[in-house]
């Protein structure tokens, strides 16, 4: 299996204040932790010589609430990365078709090798994720399809008829994932996956608090479906794998959403600059319902390094176009002055 996977190939993280640097590559929020947040945190420290609680149960049975749903019908993980490679545990056998974009989020991929899964790839169109042509690689071999919506790195969401029809033709014995993990950045009109699950047994519908949350670092995410699907997940999930301060923090952001949701409509706002910045520095940034910019741009690898010379970290794609992840309004000025500066012309 190893020698399949490529080799990890990191770039900067962590702390961008310590290295001095704007760290747009990375699709994480600019803010820190609410005071709310942190505090539940730093009151769960006091439990660590504990294991967690495996069930997640008040936590699962907040969001439950939530979502007007039984506590079967939530799972939690270690970030949805998490879910994405349990929903592939429970359904993937050596050699099961797995459907999924690219570019995408590039785990589907890695899972699905790590698996020995039979990787079915479907070039996006315009930017987009081509329904279509992810239902006609659908086979009956196929026990998987990964729909990342907004599709992460261009930033462009499905229709929601689209979606629904999908849904409709996916024979019933394959697992459809819809990854949701930048729905709160999305516009008027994005397909509520939630809605959906109902008519579709074989839908799972997962959703991050490492995004418009802002907890990356701390890996929290949940899945919503079917009892059965749900069951799959708790069958795969490695024991303890999500912390008690992290069970705390998702209960008291649930309690501060609407603080979240300010930052969030700040994120959305501060895309909007940044794409008429780049606009007018003759750039064409693909609209965006997430919390990053895609720009195709050729000699992109180029600009990657050029940028990071220039204290910017922004990710590059094939040569062919970059990912600028939202980051503080500063942050996003100095990526637009040196881009300004005649780092590298738009070409
Ligand atoms: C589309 C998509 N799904 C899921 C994730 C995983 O997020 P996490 O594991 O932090 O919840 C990411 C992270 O970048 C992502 O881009």
């Amino acid at each position: 299996v190893l020698k399949r996977i490529p080799a990890r190939i990191r770039g900067p993280t962590g702390p961008a204040r310590a290295g001095g640097l704007a760290l747009l590559s990375m699709n994480e929020s600019p803010y820190p932790p609410l005071p709310s947040v942190g505090r539940a945190i730093t009151d769960a420290v006091a439990d660590l010589h504990r294991y967690p609680d495996d069930e997640g149960m008040s936590l699962r049975e907040e969001l439950a609430s939530r979502y007007g749903r039984p506590v079967e019908q939530v799972a939690l993980g270690a970030g949805s990365s998490e879910l994405c490679l349990q929903a592939a545990l429970a359904t993937v056998n050596p050699g099961s078709g797995v459907v999924f974009a690219s570019p995408s989020f590039p785990l589907y991929s890695l899972i699905t090798q790590l698996l020995s899964g039979e990787p079915r790839i479907v070039s996006l169109r315009e930017d987009r994720l081509d329904l279509e042509a992810m239902l006609a690689a659908v086979s009956p071999g196929t026990r998987l399809v990964y729909v990342c919506n907004p599709n992460n790195p261009t930033g462009t969401s499905v229709e929601p008829e689209a979606l629904a029809a999908f849904l409709r033709a996916v024979p019933e014995d394959c697992l459809v994932v819809l990854d949701e993990a930048y729905r709160e950045f999305a516009g008027p009109g994005f397909p509520d996956g939630l809605g959906l699950l109902d008519e579709h047994p074989n839908l799972l519908v997962l959703r991050t608090f490492s995004k418009a949350y802002g907890l990356a670092g701390l890996r929290l995410g949940y899945g919503v479906a079917a009892p059965e699907v749900i069951e799959g997940l708790r069958r795969t999930h490695l024991p303890y794998s999500v912390s008690r301060p992290a069970l705390e923090a998702g209960a008291a952001s649930l309690r501060a959403e609407g603080e979240l949701t300010e930052r969030v409509d700040a994120v959305i706002a501060e895309r909007e600059r940044l794409a008429k910045g780049l606009t007018a520095l003759g750039y064409d940034p693909t609209p965006s319902d997430a919390n990053f910019l895609w720009v195709r741009t050729p000699g992109s690898a180029s600009l990657e390094r050029n940028l990071l010379d220039h204290g910017v970290a922004i990710r590059s794609f094939a040569d062919e176009a970059i990912r600028i992840s939202v980051g503080a309004p500063e942050e996003n000025a100095l990526l637009l002055e040196v881009l300004g500066s005649g780092v590298q012309s738009p070409r």
